[in-house]
């Protein structure tokens, strides 16, 4: 199902945590918001475009107590980071709202009110493990070993008395509204990710922090010992920064065409906590949510720990703004995660920018300047026309629109390319270069058809890189980017303008040199009773279920040869169905210490070998009794 282009586009990206320096997750989803952006402005449709930063909550209150200062100045420093960063990746945001900014906080504060005054907050008593990592409270049963099921990390007791939001009440209305607009949380994947989670019954959100435990934050206006919960705070800016509650011609005009662009680990609080959020304040729900994927590294997850985190700036300043938004678009298919890797990214710009596009534009120009004499040559009257050419550019601007109304940014990338390279053999085919000593009108019809074929796809491709072809236009003669892409006519660039590109405008970059990987540390040897003291069995699977809110595990019950089948859970849901696998014989270990999983009492371990498309279990070749010895 495709986006129409009535009324606003008003985009918005996640307001980022300032405990912390921008990475290229960061700048994905904000440059993602930016191409979106600015397709829609050049589709002709008003658009508004906010980001921001997420100022409150323990997390800054840490980060600033690490660095001797008060969460303010801790706040108004790094959301410099993050601020000054996107005009340099040529971020067109119209707004970006701090969440301490009296604008947002007098929002919130009205919002808890009316809230409290209609009775949709209550006071009550909160038991529960507060991991501080993702700011979120879980039940004994969800820990992992005793860790935040999330992050695996520390996770605190907390007994207090809280405020609720009685996000239950909810519930139904949320389920039909996803049911009745199925594109509302895109992709299709998401959503249903989302109507799992509300098969379970809906619990009320604690919305406050005591002061005595966390005191940044927004004061409850019904109770000052108490601050806003950091999510109920953070996602009201989308609301605060286009006048809820002081403009509303503005507001409703604005929020009629909401769009949130958020990653995947976030859809949970946007399609559940500010949805229902939403409802309790009468505030229709926005248009789309649209949660795009992760950015890996060696096909694990970036983190600070594995010293892995890609930094944008770093990325930008050696290989160019205008590549790097290039590589963001065209490798990540919007809502699957993609692997980063410095050698991809040069791949691209050096196949895709330095040769295709680069040198196209590069050979036109030196062409030009030595045999046309440095000016746009004019369609000489009875040469031949290439009408594939002329037919293939303009049909483009429609198949563009269509593939970014159905978030295929890299399809819609690409299709531009094809263009890029159609022009390349029309150049090859139409040989001006020699054609010129025989045929010098002929010649000039070929340059300009060639030339007409790189305007297009300049032009549709400058929300993906504005600056470069914004400068490689001028270079060519052409007129600077069309505001609207019903002007993009055939034909309209003017004979005689003159042509200049002093130097490649995408120069190669040598692949960096693959690294010897270090071998890893030889195992030491140890003696035949070590390993016979580990008691391996054939075990066969009797029965296999999903374990509730975890997506890795999966519940066995496993006959050993024993009285009774012993109960195992395995983190192999990834890979295995509990179809694929129950009958089946795989081998385990039997005299392994049990282990609470997931509040599960697991008996044995499955054994599995792991690659980077991740785990597979290891099963006889021939069937075995169930308890057979493995030695
Ligand atoms: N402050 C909250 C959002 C509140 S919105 C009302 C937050 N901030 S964050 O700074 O931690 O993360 C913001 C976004 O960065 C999330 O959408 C997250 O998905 C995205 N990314 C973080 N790492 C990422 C990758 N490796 N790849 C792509 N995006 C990822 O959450």
């Amino acid at each position: 199902m495709t986006e129409s282009l009535d009324g606003v586009f008003y985009i918005t990206t996640p307001i980022y945590y300032v405990n912390d320096r921008p990475h290229i997750g960061h700048g994905y989803c904000t440059v993602l918001a930016d191409v979106l952006a600015r397709y829609h402005r050049l589709f002709g449709q008003e658009t508004y475009f906010l980001t921001g930063t997420d100022e409150h909550g323990q997390k800054v209150q840490e980060a600033a107590t690490k660095r001797g200062m008060t969460p303010q100045e801790h706040a108004d420093d790094m959301h410099r980071h993050f601020k000054d960063l996107w005009p340099t990746l040529h971020v067109s945001n119209d707004d970006f709202i701090r969440t301490t900014e009296p604008r947002h906080t007098r929002v919130v504060q009205k919002a808890l009110q009316q809230l409290w005054d209609k009775g949709l907050i209550y006071r009550g008593e909160y038991e529960g493990f507060y991991s501080p990592r993702v700011e979120k409270f879980f039940t004994e049963d969800e820990l992992v070993d005793g860790k935040c099921p999330e992050t695996g990390g520390e996770v605190n007791r907390i007994q207090e008395a809280n405020y609720f939001f009685k996000m239950s009440l909810y519930q139904d209305a949320l389920i039909k509204h996803i049911n009745e607009n199925p594109d509302f949380i895109r992709p299709e994947s998401r959503k249903n990710e989302v109507l799992g989670f509300l098969k379970k019954p809906l619990q009320d959100l604690c919305i406050s922090r005591p002061k005595a435990r966390l005191s940044w934050g927004i004061p409850l206006p019904f109770d000052p010992d108490f601050v806003t919960y950091v999510w109920f705070d953070a996602l009201l800016n989308y609301c605060s920064a286009i006048g809820l509650y002081s403009d509303d011609q503005r507001f409703e005009k604005l929020w009629s065409g909401a769009h949130h662009l958020i990653g995947k680990d976030i859809l949970t609080t946007h399609s559940v906590y500010w949805t229902t959020m939403l409802m309790a304040l009468e505030i229709p729900l926005p248009k789309h949510i649209i949660a795009h994927g992760w950015w890996l590294i060696d096909r694990s997850k970036m983190s600070k720990s594995l010293g892995n985190v890609v930094d944008p700036m770093a990325m930008k300043d050696k290989y160019g703004v205008d590549s790097l938004r290039y590589f963001l678009m065209r490798e990540m298919v919007v809502g699957l995660d993609a692997d980063f890797s410095e050698e991809a990214f040069l791949k691209r710009h050096n196949f895709d920018l330095a040769n295709d596009l680069g040198n196209l534009a590069n050979r036109l120009a030196k062409f030009i300047a030595r045999s046309m004499g440095g000016v746009v040559p004019t369609l000489a009257e009875g040469t031949e026309f290439d009408d594939d050419l002329r037919q293939m550019a303009q049909e483009l601007p429609a198949k563009v629109r269509q593939l970014i109304l159905e978030l295929k940014v890299d399809a819609a990338v690409e299709a531009i390319m094809n263009l890029v390279r159609r022009v390349n053999r029309y150049v090859a085919e139409t040989e001006p270069f020699k054609v010129i000593k025989t045929d010098p009108a002929k010649a000039g019809t070929a340059v300009y058809n060639a030339l007409e074929g790189l305007r297009f796809a300049l032009n549709l491709l400058s929300p993906v890189m504005p600056g470069k072809c914004d400068e490689l236009l001028g270079a060519i003669g052409a007129p600077p980017v069309v505001s609207r892409l019903e002007d993009l006519k055939w034909g309209d660039l003017k004979a005689g303008a003159a042509v200049n590109l002093p130097e490649a405008p995408f120069p190669r970059h040598e692949l960096p040199k693959v690294e010897e990987k270090p071998k890893k540390p030889e195992t030491p040897l140890i003696k035949f009773d070590h390993f016979a003291a580990v008691d391996l069995r054939v075990g066969t699977v009797l029965t296999a279920t999903a374990v509730e809110k975890s997506d890795k595990l999966l519940l066995l019950s496993v006959d050993l040869g024993e009285p009774e089948p012993r109960t195992v859970v395995s983190g192999i849901a990834k890979e295995y169905s509990p179809e694929a696998i129950v009958g089946k014989q795989f081998v385990f270990v039997v005299n392994l210490e049990p282990r609470k999983i997931f509040g599960i009492l697991s008996e044995a371990m499955v054994l599995a070998g792991h690659d980077d498309d991740g785990l597979a279990i290891f099963s006889p070749l021939r069937p075995l009794p169930a308890g057979a010895k493995i030695s």
